[in-house]
């Protein structure tokens, strides 16, 4: 029974893994108004990485422009998003784990 059990935990898992990924568009340009500028950001590889929508979701709705949206609603305050972008990378790198930049041009597009 057990090892049925992880058979099929193990194929769920697979089957999980397969639709998982590539939701949304692949690579968005999140707009940044002022002097640091727009940040690119690899949505797909995010999303093969973690394995969590959430990680980022649990945010805002999966929806284009959801974060102006909330920021001028001020659901969320600024760089809030940033902060959670920032904060992931800084503690994974710091665990030594395959991460994201930190710094402030590595990200921003003007410099
Ligand atoms: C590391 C952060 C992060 C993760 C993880 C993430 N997303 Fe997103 N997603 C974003 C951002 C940023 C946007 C753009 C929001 C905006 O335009 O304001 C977005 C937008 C979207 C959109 C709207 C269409 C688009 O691409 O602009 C969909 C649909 C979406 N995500 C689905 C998903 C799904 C499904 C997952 C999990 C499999 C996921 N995302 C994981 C950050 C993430
Ligand atoms: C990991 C990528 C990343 C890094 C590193 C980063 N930013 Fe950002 N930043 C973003 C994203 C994404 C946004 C838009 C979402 C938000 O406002 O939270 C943003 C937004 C901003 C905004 C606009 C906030 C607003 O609402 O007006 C400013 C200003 C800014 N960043 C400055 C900085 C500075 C200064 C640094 C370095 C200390 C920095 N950023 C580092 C990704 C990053
Ligand atoms: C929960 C953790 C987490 C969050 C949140 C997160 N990232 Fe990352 N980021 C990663 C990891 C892990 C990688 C390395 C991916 C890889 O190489 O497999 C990465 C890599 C990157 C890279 C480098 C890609 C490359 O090709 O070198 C950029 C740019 C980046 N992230 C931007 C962002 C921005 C902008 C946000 C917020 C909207 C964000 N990340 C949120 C974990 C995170």
């Amino acid at each position: 029974m057990r090892k049925v059990g992880g058979a099929l935990a193990a194929l769920l898992l697979m089957g999980v893994c397969v639709v998982f990924a590539g939701q949304g568009t692949e690579s968005l340009v999140l707009p940044v108004e002022g002097k640091y500028g727009a940040v690119a950001f690899p949505h797909w590889d995010h999303q093969d990485s973690l394995g969590d929508c959430n990680a980022c979701h649990g945010m805002f709705p999966q929806e284009t422009g959801s974060i102006d949206r909330l920021k001028a609603d001020k659901a969320l305050k600024k760089k809030q998003v940033m902060n959670n972008c920032r904060s992931c990378h800084r503690q994974r790198a710091k665990a030594g784990d395959p991460s994201g930049p930190v710094k402030c041009f590595d990200c921003h597009a003007a410099g």
